[in-house]
Protein backbone atom coordinates (compact mmCIF):
# COMPACT_ATOMS: atom_id res chain seq x y z
CA UNK A 1 0.00 0.00 0.00
CA UNK A 2 2.94 2.22 1.04
CA UNK A 3 4.18 2.18 -2.54
CA UNK A 4 1.65 4.35 -3.76
CA UNK A 5 2.94 7.45 -2.49
CA UNK A 6 6.36 8.79 -4.48
CA UNK A 7 8.32 10.17 -1.26
CA UNK A 8 9.16 13.77 -2.09
CA UNK A 9 11.81 15.90 -0.39
CA UNK A 10 11.73 19.55 -0.84
CA UNK A 11 14.34 21.94 0.03
CA UNK A 12 13.09 25.33 1.71
CA UNK A 13 15.76 28.05 1.79
CA UNK A 14 13.66 30.16 4.05
CA UNK A 15 15.59 34.16 3.57
CA UNK A 16 18.83 32.39 2.25
CA UNK A 17 20.73 31.87 -0.70
CA UNK A 18 21.58 33.92 -3.44
CA UNK A 19 21.97 34.22 -7.56
CA UNK A 20 25.05 32.55 -6.67
CA UNK A 21 23.64 29.94 -4.44
CA UNK A 22 21.21 28.95 -6.81
CA UNK A 23 23.75 28.58 -10.28
CA UNK A 24 25.73 26.20 -8.11
CA UNK A 25 22.85 24.43 -7.16
CA UNK A 26 21.50 23.78 -10.33
CA UNK A 27 25.05 22.92 -12.01
CA UNK A 28 25.39 20.73 -8.97
CA UNK A 29 21.76 19.19 -9.88
CA UNK A 30 22.55 18.85 -13.53
CA UNK A 31 25.08 16.72 -13.41
CA UNK A 32 23.85 13.90 -10.75
CA UNK A 33 22.22 10.51 -11.54
CA UNK A 34 18.41 10.28 -11.46
CA UNK A 35 16.94 10.55 -7.75
CA UNK A 36 13.86 8.07 -7.19
CA UNK A 37 11.88 11.06 -4.77
CA UNK A 38 10.88 14.04 -6.61
CA UNK A 39 13.24 16.45 -5.44
CA UNK A 40 11.86 20.41 -4.87
CA UNK A 41 13.48 23.36 -4.23
CA UNK A 42 11.69 26.61 -2.51
CA UNK A 43 13.70 29.45 -2.82
CA UNK A 44 13.25 33.56 -1.95
CA UNK A 45 10.12 34.27 -4.40
CA UNK A 46 12.72 36.63 -6.40
CA UNK A 47 14.74 33.97 -7.16
CA UNK A 48 12.11 31.95 -8.43
CA UNK A 49 12.17 33.14 -12.26
CA UNK A 50 15.84 32.44 -12.48
CA UNK A 51 15.44 29.27 -10.66
CA UNK A 52 12.36 27.93 -12.83
CA UNK A 53 14.61 28.43 -16.70
CA UNK A 54 17.77 27.09 -15.18
CA UNK A 55 15.96 23.59 -13.25
CA UNK A 56 13.99 23.38 -17.03
CA UNK A 57 16.91 20.86 -17.82
CA UNK A 58 16.68 18.90 -14.58
CA UNK A 59 14.10 16.92 -12.97
CA UNK A 60 14.07 19.07 -9.87
CA UNK A 61 10.82 20.68 -9.21
CA UNK A 62 10.03 24.32 -8.17
CA UNK A 63 7.94 25.82 -5.41
CA UNK A 64 7.24 28.79 -3.50
CA UNK A 65 7.83 29.51 0.23
CA UNK A 66 4.61 31.49 0.56
CA UNK A 67 1.61 32.42 -1.86
CA UNK A 68 -1.40 35.23 -1.75
CA UNK A 69 -4.98 33.96 -0.97
CA UNK A 70 -5.41 36.77 -3.13
CA UNK A 71 -5.83 36.79 -6.92
CA UNK A 72 -4.64 40.29 -7.83
CA UNK A 73 -5.02 43.92 -6.99
CA UNK A 74 -4.07 46.23 -4.06
CA UNK A 75 -1.99 44.20 -2.16
CA UNK A 76 1.80 45.55 -2.17
CA UNK A 77 4.52 42.99 -1.54
CA UNK A 78 2.22 40.11 -2.37
CA UNK A 79 2.96 37.61 -5.20
CA UNK A 80 -0.51 35.51 -6.51
CA UNK A 81 -1.02 31.86 -7.46
CA UNK A 82 -1.32 33.10 -11.12
CA UNK A 83 1.94 34.53 -10.88
CA UNK A 84 3.60 31.81 -9.28
CA UNK A 85 2.57 29.91 -12.37
CA UNK A 86 3.56 32.37 -14.54
CA UNK A 87 7.14 31.93 -13.70
CA UNK A 88 7.07 28.38 -13.43
CA UNK A 89 6.10 26.72 -9.95
CA UNK A 90 4.04 23.83 -9.87
CA UNK A 91 3.92 23.73 -6.00
CA UNK A 92 3.98 26.42 -3.13
CA UNK A 93 4.48 25.80 0.69
CA UNK A 94 1.79 27.34 2.60
CA UNK A 95 1.48 28.07 6.51
CA UNK A 96 4.97 27.55 8.07
CA UNK A 97 5.53 27.93 11.34
CA UNK A 98 7.47 31.22 10.92
CA UNK A 99 4.95 32.77 8.62
CA UNK A 100 2.54 31.77 10.79
CA UNK A 101 4.24 33.53 13.86
CA UNK A 102 6.05 36.39 11.55
CA UNK A 103 2.98 37.65 9.82
CA UNK A 104 -0.07 36.31 12.10
CA UNK A 105 -1.11 33.84 9.89
CA UNK A 106 -4.42 31.89 11.15
CA UNK A 107 -5.31 28.37 10.34
CA UNK A 108 -8.09 29.50 8.39
CA UNK A 109 -5.68 32.00 6.18
CA UNK A 110 -3.97 29.08 5.59
CA UNK A 111 -6.62 27.35 4.41
CA UNK A 112 -7.91 29.78 1.90
CA UNK A 113 -3.87 29.85 0.57
CA UNK A 114 -4.20 26.42 0.02
CA UNK A 115 -7.28 26.41 -1.69
CA UNK A 116 -6.32 29.32 -4.02
CA UNK A 117 -2.96 27.00 -5.35
CA UNK A 118 -5.55 24.02 -6.25
CA UNK A 119 -7.98 26.71 -8.10
CA UNK A 120 -4.92 27.90 -9.92
CA UNK A 121 -3.64 24.32 -10.70
CA UNK A 122 -0.67 23.99 -8.49
CA UNK A 123 0.27 21.96 -5.46
CA UNK A 124 -0.19 23.15 -1.87
CA UNK A 125 2.81 21.85 0.40
CA UNK A 126 0.80 22.61 3.96
CA UNK A 127 2.56 22.87 6.99
CA UNK A 128 1.41 22.32 10.51
CA UNK A 129 2.98 21.49 13.88
CA UNK A 130 2.89 22.49 17.61
CA UNK A 131 5.46 24.44 19.74
CA UNK A 132 7.23 23.39 23.01
CA UNK A 133 4.76 23.97 25.39
CA UNK A 134 1.99 22.26 23.30
CA UNK A 135 3.90 19.00 23.25
CA UNK A 136 4.81 19.57 26.56
CA UNK A 137 1.23 19.62 27.73
CA UNK A 138 0.41 16.61 25.85
CA UNK A 139 -2.06 18.47 23.62
CA UNK A 140 0.07 17.87 20.21
CA UNK A 141 -2.32 15.76 18.37
CA UNK A 142 -5.40 18.57 19.09
CA UNK A 143 -3.11 21.37 17.88
CA UNK A 144 -2.59 19.77 15.01
CA UNK A 145 -5.90 18.45 14.25
CA UNK A 146 -7.34 22.25 14.62
CA UNK A 147 -4.40 23.50 11.77
CA UNK A 148 -5.59 20.07 9.72
CA UNK A 149 -9.43 20.52 10.03
CA UNK A 150 -9.38 24.29 8.91
CA UNK A 151 -7.76 22.50 5.38
CA UNK A 152 -10.14 19.29 5.36
CA UNK A 153 -13.17 22.19 5.45
CA UNK A 154 -12.22 24.40 2.36
CA UNK A 155 -10.81 21.41 0.09
CA UNK A 156 -13.45 18.76 -1.26
CA UNK A 157 -11.68 14.78 -1.29
CA UNK A 158 -10.23 14.69 -4.94
CA UNK A 159 -8.75 18.42 -3.91
CA UNK A 160 -7.19 17.29 -1.12
CA UNK A 161 -5.87 14.24 -2.59
CA UNK A 162 -3.36 17.18 -4.49
CA UNK A 163 -2.67 18.03 -1.10
CA UNK A 164 1.25 17.41 0.08
CA UNK A 165 1.14 17.88 4.34
CA UNK A 166 4.59 18.99 6.33
CA UNK A 167 4.39 18.36 10.12
CA UNK A 168 7.23 20.17 11.39
CA UNK A 169 7.07 20.68 14.93
CA UNK A 170 7.91 24.12 15.56
CA UNK A 171 10.46 23.26 18.99
CA UNK A 172 12.54 20.88 16.19
CA UNK A 173 12.92 23.34 13.42
CA UNK A 174 16.49 24.96 13.22
CA UNK A 175 17.25 23.71 16.96
CA UNK A 176 19.04 20.75 15.74
CA UNK A 177 16.49 19.03 18.08
CA UNK A 178 15.32 16.34 15.87
CA UNK A 179 11.77 15.07 16.71
CA UNK A 180 12.71 11.06 17.27
CA UNK A 181 11.78 8.69 14.62
CA UNK A 182 9.06 7.58 16.75
CA UNK A 183 7.57 10.69 17.71
CA UNK A 184 7.61 12.25 14.10
CA UNK A 185 5.58 8.46 12.61
CA UNK A 186 3.42 8.53 15.96
CA UNK A 187 1.95 12.28 13.99
CA UNK A 188 2.03 10.87 11.13
CA UNK A 189 -0.10 7.80 11.77
CA UNK A 190 -2.28 10.20 13.35
CA UNK A 191 -3.12 12.79 10.50
CA UNK A 192 -3.49 9.86 8.58
CA UNK A 193 -5.89 8.66 10.88
CA UNK A 194 -7.36 11.64 10.15
CA UNK A 195 -7.64 11.77 6.58
CA UNK A 196 -9.03 8.06 7.03
CA UNK A 197 -11.89 9.55 8.17
CA UNK A 198 -12.64 11.71 5.32
CA UNK A 199 -11.65 9.17 3.11
CA UNK A 200 -9.95 6.16 3.30
CA UNK A 201 -8.03 5.60 -0.04
CA UNK A 202 -7.16 9.59 0.53
CA UNK A 203 -5.73 8.76 3.51
CA UNK A 204 -3.42 5.82 1.69
CA UNK A 205 -2.43 8.69 -1.13
CA UNK A 206 -1.56 11.59 0.73
CA UNK A 207 2.50 12.31 0.86
CA UNK A 208 3.42 13.69 4.47
CA UNK A 209 6.40 14.80 4.61
CA UNK A 210 8.64 15.15 8.30
CA UNK A 211 10.28 18.73 8.60
CA UNK A 212 12.49 19.80 11.46
CA UNK A 213 16.70 19.21 11.36
CA UNK A 214 16.84 16.86 9.26
CA UNK A 215 20.02 16.04 8.33
CA UNK A 216 21.67 13.62 5.94
CA UNK A 217 22.74 11.81 9.24
CA UNK A 218 19.10 11.48 10.39
CA UNK A 219 16.85 11.26 7.17
CA UNK A 220 17.40 7.59 6.87
CA UNK A 221 15.98 6.73 10.02
CA UNK A 222 12.94 9.02 9.70
CA UNK A 223 12.32 8.09 6.01
CA UNK A 224 12.40 4.70 7.08
CA UNK A 225 8.73 5.41 8.90
CA UNK A 226 5.75 4.15 7.48
CA UNK A 227 3.82 7.21 7.54
CA UNK A 228 6.48 9.51 6.45
CA UNK A 229 6.80 9.79 2.88
CA UNK A 230 9.69 12.31 2.80
CA UNK A 231 10.85 15.57 4.31
CA UNK A 232 10.78 19.75 4.14
CA UNK A 233 14.49 20.63 5.02
CA UNK A 234 15.80 23.78 5.79
CA UNK A 235 18.94 24.60 6.58
CA UNK A 236 20.57 21.39 5.01
CA UNK A 237 18.76 22.08 1.89
CA UNK A 238 21.55 24.74 1.05
CA UNK A 239 24.49 22.38 0.94
CA UNK A 240 23.73 20.54 -1.95
CA UNK A 241 25.75 17.35 -1.57
CA UNK A 242 23.85 17.35 1.82
CA UNK A 243 20.56 18.02 0.11
CA UNK A 244 21.51 15.22 -2.41
CA UNK A 245 22.42 12.61 0.40
CA UNK A 246 18.95 13.74 2.04
CA UNK A 247 16.82 13.47 -1.28
CA UNK A 248 18.54 9.88 -2.08
CA UNK A 249 17.36 8.61 1.77
CA UNK A 250 13.33 8.65 0.62
CA UNK A 251 12.05 5.48 -0.22
CA UNK A 252 12.42 4.70 -3.71
P1 LIG B 1 15.27 23.09 9.44
O1 LIG B 1 13.95 23.78 8.89
O2 LIG B 1 15.52 21.88 8.56
O3 LIG B 1 16.34 24.12 9.30
O4 LIG B 1 15.00 22.68 10.85
C1 LIG B 1 12.87 23.02 8.45
C2 LIG B 1 11.75 23.93 7.98
O5 LIG B 1 11.46 24.93 8.66
O6 LIG B 1 11.13 23.68 6.93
Amino acid sequence: MQNVRKSLVAGNWKMNGSKQLLQSFVEYFSQREPIAADVVLCPPAVYLGQASSQLSNTDVLLAAQDVSANSEGAHTGDVSVTMLRDVGCQMAIVGHSERRTDHAESNALVAKKAKALIDGGLIPIVCVGEPLEVRQAGEEEAYVEAQLKAVFEQLSVAELAKVVIAYEPIWAIGTGQTASPEQAQAMHAFIRQLLSQIDSDLAQEIRLLYGGSVKASNAQELFAQIDIDGGLIGGASLKPEEFEAICRAAKA
